[in-house]
Formats: structure tokens, sequence, C-alpha cells
């Protein structure tokens, strides 16, 4: 991590220093997980941005950054998930906030026109406190909150932002587009819109 940046005592002061490193055009990914990783958990702090929603998993924008990224937290009830995505040649970053996800990374479907399952490789465990980074190179995933008890809380940074992905039907390898929207803008309820519905990452 370069000098300039220090470990995060706050959220806030987690976002600053995304500021101070996103301002150069390069990204670092180790020094960007290493910040994420830096910033203990503190619900005080976070609490105002995790609106849950009872059927789906909710997409809430905490900083919209200087433009070359976003960060948002993510809330999944008991059971969420997020279909199979890639993540439109950008960096994705995710810091478990509360609870435990599973990650299930996939190779992408080859160029052939038949239908064809989507090969897994990985599935991997992440506990409240891991940082998980994934672009298009490393393949596509699904994340999701198995626990019937615990909800479960993420907080995602990407970079540059994106506001449509590609998802995946497993069993076909069949992709469609997806236009993702936000469910709370800085704490604050965005109005319902009919895309609200769509599946997103
Ligand atoms: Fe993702």
């Amino acid at each position: 991590m370069n000098g300039f940046v220090r470990k995060p005592q706050t959220l806030d002061e987690l976002i600053r220093s995304l500021h101070v490193l996103f301002d150069d055009d390069k990204v670092d990914i180790d020094e960007v997980k290493s910040l994420l990783y830096a910033y203990k958990s503190n619900p005080d702090e976070w609490m105002r941005f995790a609106k849950f929603d009872s059927y789906r998993y909710t997409r809430n924008l905490v900083d919209a950054g200087n433009g070359k990224f976003n960060l948002m937290i993510l809330c999944w009830g008991e059971g969420h998930g997020s279909s199979i995505h890639d993540h439109t040649n950008s960096h994705c970053f995710v810091k478990i906030l509360q609870g435990q996800m599973k990650e299930t990374l996939y190779n992408w479907p080859t160029k052939s026109n038949h239908k064809q399952q989507l090969n897994k490789k990985a599935e991997l465990l992440y506990d409240s406190g891991q940082v998980t980074y994934i672009n298009d190179s490393i393949g596509l995933h699904q994340v999701e909150n198995l626990s019937h008890s615990e909800s479960a809380v993420t907080l995602h940074l990407y970079s540059p932002p994106f506001d449509q992905c590609c998802c995946f039907d497993q069993r076909s390898g069949h992709r469609y587009p997806v236009k993702m929207t936000f469910h709370s803008k800085f704490g604050e309820r965005t109005p319902f819109t009919t895309e609200e519905i769509a599946e997103n990452n």
C-alpha cells in the first residue's frame, strides 16, 4: 500500500482513501484489496445504506467515486443469490461486512452456437471480513447467501462503474443482457421502476 493511504478507521476514511487510490488511472488490484481488507466492518457506519427487500437482494449506492469507481452495499436476505454474470470489463472487489457468502466461479461458454452447460470451476466460501476480487479474465460468477437464518451484507467496488452486464443460464450457456438499478442511493430509497424486478449482479 502506498505511503499516502493509511489503515481506514471508519467507512468515511475508507471512502476518502479510495478516492486517493483511484485518482491514479492505473488500478493496483492488491492495493485496493488491502485497503478494503483493512477496514473493520462497523454496522453503525453502514446500517443506513443497508436496505433489505423480502424477495431479492438489493444494491444500495454508497459513493459514486470520482467517476472511476462506485461503491455499493448489497443486502442479501436468507437464501438470496445473484444470477451467473459477467462484469463488463470492470474490476469487481467484494468485502463481506456481515454473514457468509458462497461464490461459484464458472468458465465462459465457448463460442459455439450449440447449447452447452457452463463449466463450474470453483466454489468458495467467504466469512465476514474477507475480500475477494473478480474480472472477466477470471471468469463468470454467482454469489449467494445460502443461510436460512442469517442475512448477509457485502460491500462492492466496481471500476469503472457499469449499469449493464450479461447474465447466463447455467444449463444452456445462453446469455442475456441485464440493466441494473439501485434500491437506494446515499441512504435514500430510489423510486420503484419496473426494471427493479429484473435480475442483476
Ligand atoms: Fe459479480
